[in-house]
């Protein structure tokens, strides 16, 4: 959470130039926004990129850094927004992540003014109060490194010097190579537009950047980093839709069958290797957050109906219902590839001696480095906060990886069906969501390979359209929560092919007054949805798909701003 971008350049460029690179990583945060320069210029706000930039003369500079914040420590104030300055205002910081110990910190330094209410303008003071003591900035940054406990991506900028100070632990950073000189920031994102070469940085490195060189450092010795070519499709236009969460519902065809093909030819390998891993595994568990946990989910189902037992823990409660060993393989589910819990649960997995295999979107990303395999997604960059093309492309992945294992699915048919689903079923979606506006409450059920569909399309709804919707499984919800369902609660009931207990679960909800919203492949059911598909993963899929529609339309019948969702971010780098 949280975007930093610093650029340095030989060529003067603008501050607007500066925040459009940060505008590519907004979905990061959007509480603040702020800059500064090398000539000590320091603008800051509450609010989007867009607002602040309607708002903030334009500069010319050679060097400066800038953030946009998800808020942690602190309100969303302008004093809590960065950069920060210490008391000399002698350099800025930016920073991602949290300072855990940054009262203790903060009782080591004496006769400091503060500021904000942020753990990360302690970083400013500690660094600037060695520099005093006479240390180097490098010094004080080691320092700075030895002594604080918690997560980091930090810039510091020094003024008046073209230089900019880059060091992390836990929180992502990397440095873009760019042809007139550097951009240091959370991902590849922010540059990705103009240059494909990175360098990576791993926990506890900083870096010294000027416009025409950089260095590298570990614990205070220069050390040698590989630069490493990547490749991402970058869709930054919405062309015709007006908000970036439907095109990329769009989209989905298109990155479904990019994925599909890759399956069998450039991943091909990937793909058997990861066969291999888990055949060789003794317990094989999934770790993801949010919509990949979703996801995961259906891949232990895939898997179960192929006579494989695996299992899936959301990443958060990972240390505290999972024991791994040397035999344990751990598949980490995430389109970031940054999510804090998840690198939390991976790191203790290795330290019980587990392999670590992982399916990410983002290349490079700090889960991708820490498995030993990765498939990518190959989706793009997903700019809308709430995942759509994401999961369907995790779902297509481990479909590719369940078949493996005799799991009956066609995969080249996957594409069509998405962009069938779509075309037939989006207009009447809209119906839907019109008649759904006011609603307060909606249940989601479904059983199997419709249950993690009924969970993810209630996150759809809860974060975009701000309903309250619960997914459950269809056997459970006589088991308590079918007392809240009343004359018209809606309840979409995900009845896959021949899923007679899911009918009856849905006759159980009818009889209570419920208005049932049946989805399925069954024109026995009399759906009002009715899927062209067979009952395989592909029906999860557009299941999903038609709850993505409804929850967009349902946000978009309410006005509501569908990108980015109140309190939200789409890179969970804090725990
Ligand atoms: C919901 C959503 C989140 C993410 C979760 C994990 O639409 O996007 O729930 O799925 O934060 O993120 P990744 O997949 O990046 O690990």
């Amino acid at each position: 959470m949280c975007g930093i971008v610093g650029m340095i350049s030989q060529e003067e460029f603008t501050t607007i130039e500066l925040l459009k690179a940060l505008k590519r990583l907004e979905y990061r945060g959007y509480d603040s926004v702020g800059y500064a320069t090398v000539e000590g210029i320091l603008q800051k706000d509450t609010g989007e990129i867009d607002g602040f930039l309607k708002t903030v003369p334009e500069h010319r500079t050679r060097a400066a850094i800038s953030h946009t914040r998800w808020a942690t420590h602190g309100g969303v104030t302008k004093e809590n927004a960065h950069p920060h300055a210490a008391c000399g205002n002698l350099f800025f910081i930016v920073h991602n992540g949290i300072i855990e110990n940054y009262e203790r910190l903060r009782d080591q330094l004496h006769g400091h003014n503060y500021v904000s209410e942020t753990d990360t303008e302690i970083i400013a003071h500690f660094i600037e109060e060695k520099i005093r003591n006479g240390l180097t900035v490098r010094e004080s940054i080691e320092t700075f490194i030895a002594e604080a406990k918690g997560t980091y991506a930090v810039l510091l900028l020094p003024r008046g010097e073209e230089k900019i100070y880059a060091f992390k632990k836990d929180s992502p950073l990397v440095l873009g190579i760019v042809p007139e000189g550097f951009v240091v920031s959370s991902d590849i994102y922010a540059f990705s537009d103009r240059s494909q070469k990175a360098i990576f940085f791993e926990d506890y490195e900083m870096a010294e950047v000027t416009a025409t060189d950089y260095m590298f450092f570990k614990h205070g010795m220069p050390i040698a980093k590989e630069i490493k070519e990547f490749k991402v499709t970058y869709t930054e236009i919405k062309k015709d839709f007006p908000h970036y969460m439907i095109k990329e519902i769009h989209e989905q065809p298109a990155v479904a069958e990019r994925l599909v093909t890759s399956l069998k030819t450039d991943q091909k390998h990937k793909l058997d290797r990861l066969s291999d891993l888990v055949r060789q595994a003794r317990k094989v568990v999934f770790v993801a957050a949010g919509t990949s946990y979703h996801a995961s989910l259906l891949g232990v189902h895939f898997f179960h109906e192929t006579g494989v037992e695996t299992q899936t823990i959301i990443a958060s409660e990972f240390r505290n219902y999972v024991t791994c060993d040397e035999d344990t393989l751990v598949v980490a589910i995430s389109q970031s590839g940054e999510t804090m819990d998840v690198l939390k649960a991976l790191k203790y997995a290795r330290e019980q001696g587990a392999r670590i295999a992982s399916i990410v979107n983002v290349p490079y990303s700090t889960i991708q480095r820490m498995s030993e395999l990765s498939l990518e997604i190959l989706t793009g960059q997903e700019i809308c906060v709430a995942s759509t093309k994401t999961y369907t492309n995790q779902v297509i992945a481990l479909l590719a990886l369940a078949q493996k294992f005799g799991y009956d699915v066609n995969l080249d048919t996957i594409s069509q069906r998405i962009k069938e689903c779509i075309d037939t079923h989006e207009g009447q979606v809209k119906i839907l969501a019109r008649e759904l506006r006011d609603c307060q409450d909606i249940y989601l059920i479904g059983r199997g390979l419709s249950y993690p569909v009924a969970r993810e399309s209630a996150l759809k709804l809860k974060e975009i359209a701000y309903v309250h919707a619960e997914g459950m499984m269809g056997g459970e919800l006589k088991h308590g929560t079918i007392a809240l369902i009343e004359d018209g609660t809606p309840v979409v009931c995900l009845i896959p092919d021949e899923d007679y207990e899911m009918e009856s679960n849905t006759r159980e909800v009818q009889a209570r007054g419920a208005r049932a919203i049946i989805i399925s492949n069954n024109s026995e059911f009399s759906p009002d949805f009715l899927l062209e598909t067979s009952s395989d993963g592909k029906f999860a899929i557009l299941a999903t798909v038609v709850g993505q529609m409804l929850a967009y339309y349902i946000a978009k019948e309410r006005g509501l701003p569908i990108d980015k969702p109140r309190n939200l971010a789409k890179s969970v780098t804090v725990e």
